[in-house]
């Protein structure tokens, strides 16, 4: 078999004879030559076919050709400044591996609704190409520098009995006539993990059932969930700060053309890449976002508009500590010195992104939990296992849950996370 070149080592191969094959994304002819325009998942060139150097067969198959078929093409490499990876193919030989029927999604403009049912089409393009692609290098980024720091990955379970993040945004399934639940978060199951290898995570689907139709909701999204025995709220924070930093370097360095293709502006990731991400107080944004005109009280959880509004006046991530525990999960540690804040952060994307990461320190000690857990109305007999890691050589320890959908917006720059999976799935959408 012909060895098969791929089209992202073209521009190596200059006046090499070269066998690809892939996708037909457009093209055009005049008269006695065709323009292939060629994609195979690590590239775009394209293909020039003159009627006069071809088969009569490899003329008929690029003549005929329409978007969307899928073709080999044999070939010379040939220079090409014009073109983006500076190479083209002249043509030896063209063969269709299928002719395409019309294809449904052309130049002309879109709606959302229009490409989101034709998702499974719309992934093809180019835009779309590249978000996938670089969320594949978010994740790569993301498992490597859990490696680095010593976690080890430990799979928390998706079906599970109880809630984490309070009961209004679970999903039930009926496990064998007993209700149960998509896990809304794996964080428990690490705080048990972590007690046996030290330092854990787990990465995998997260569901909630929030009725939010926002650009930062999705029903069924990825989050990474880290958790370290003996690890306070201090270095909780910058291992969250090195770890998006880890991440924002990786895309800047292996993605570039993709940034291109997205037209990212990239100085804020340039400056992201570097740490140091300021860290306020909750006192401290409640002050700055009433300066900035919210109406917000001290008290309140940060309204997406308030996160945009505070976002917006640094020029890489940030983090917020010691909201009130109040309006934050049963779990978390409250300050010794005021006792109605949580030693908790959320890290904030610049640029009105908002919320990627949530973290905190976790109450250590038995009867404060057993308290916390009646207060938010939590069925006890659920949580007796949990309950059990303080009982038995219980130590200080934080974590944290980033999402992976809104990192790969705020990287790429997007409107809506619902560009940022492969298949999302919203509030009112199941399908494709
Ligand atoms: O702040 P959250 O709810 O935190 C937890 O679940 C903790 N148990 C994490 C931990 O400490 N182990 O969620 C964490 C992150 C958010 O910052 C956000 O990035 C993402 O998960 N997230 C969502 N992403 C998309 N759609 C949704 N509906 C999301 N809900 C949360
Ligand atoms: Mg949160």
């Amino acid at each position: 078999m012909e060895r098969i070149t791929l089209i992202r080592e073209l521009a190596g191969l200059v006046s090499s004879n070269v066998r690809i094959r892939g996708w037909v994304y457009n093209l055009r002819s005049s008269g006695s030559i065709a323009f292939l325009q060629l994609r195979d998942g690590t590239g775009r060139v394209q293909a020039v076919v003159s009627k006069n150097d071809v088969s009569s067969e490899s003329w008929e198959a690029a003549s005929t050709a329409t978007i969307e078929s899928s073709a080999i093409v044999d070939g010379i490499v040939k220079t090409e400044p014009r073109s983006p990876s500076g190479v083209e193919i002249q043509a030896t030989r063209v063969e269709l591996v299928q002719r395409a029927a019309e294809f449904p999604i052309g130049k002309k403009e879109h709606g959302p609704d229009f490409l989101l049912d034709n998702r499974h089409l719309w992934i093809r393009s180019a835009r779309q190409e590249a978000i996938l692609r670089i969320r594949d290098e978010i994740i790569f980024a993301l498992r490597e520098f859990m490696r680095l720091r010593g976690f080890i990955l430990c799979d928390s379970p998706i079906f599970t009995p109880n809630a984490v993040e309070g009961t209004t945004d679970l999903f039930e399934v009926n496990y064998f006539d007993r209700p149960a639940y998509l896990s809304q978060s794996g964080q428990l199951y690490q705080e048990a993990t972590s007690a046996a290898l030290g330092k854990t995570y787990c990465f995998g689907p997260t569901f909630r059932s929030e009725k939010s139709k926002t650009r930062r909701h999705l029903t069924e999204f990825w989050m990474l969930e880290a958790e370290a025995s003996f690890m306070d709220w201090q270095e909780n924070i910058q291992l969250q700060e090195d770890m998006m930093a880890h991440v924002v370097r990786h895309v800047l360095e292996n993605r570039k053309e993709d940034l291109k293709t997205l037209e990212r502006d990239t100085s804020v990731l340039e400056k992201s890449a570097e740490g140091r991400f300021p860290r306020l107080h909750y006192d401290e944004a409640i002050k700055k976002l009433q300066l900035l005109g919210s109406d917000i009280k001290w008290g309140d959880d940060f309204g997406a508009d308030d996160e945009t509004i505070l976002t917006k006046q640094f020029d890489r991530p940030i983090f917020i500590h010691h909201y009130p525990a109040k309006i934050k999960a049963f779990y978390m540690k409250p300050d010794a010195e005021r006792p109605d804040l949580a030693l908790n952060d959320d890290c904030l994307a610049p640029e009105g992104y908002g919320e990627i990461i949530g973290g905190s320190q976790r109450i250590d000690e038995l009867t404060l939990l057993e308290k916390r857990i009646e207060e938010h109305g939590l069925p006890r007999k659920a949580f007796e296992w949990y309950l059990d890691l303080r009982r038995y050589g219980s130590v200080p320890h934080s974590g944290f849950g980033i999402g992976v959908e809104r990192t790969v917006s705020w990287i790429c720059g997007l409107e809506h996370v619902r560009e940022t999976i492969p298949f999302p799935r919203l509030l009112n959408r199941l399908e494709p």
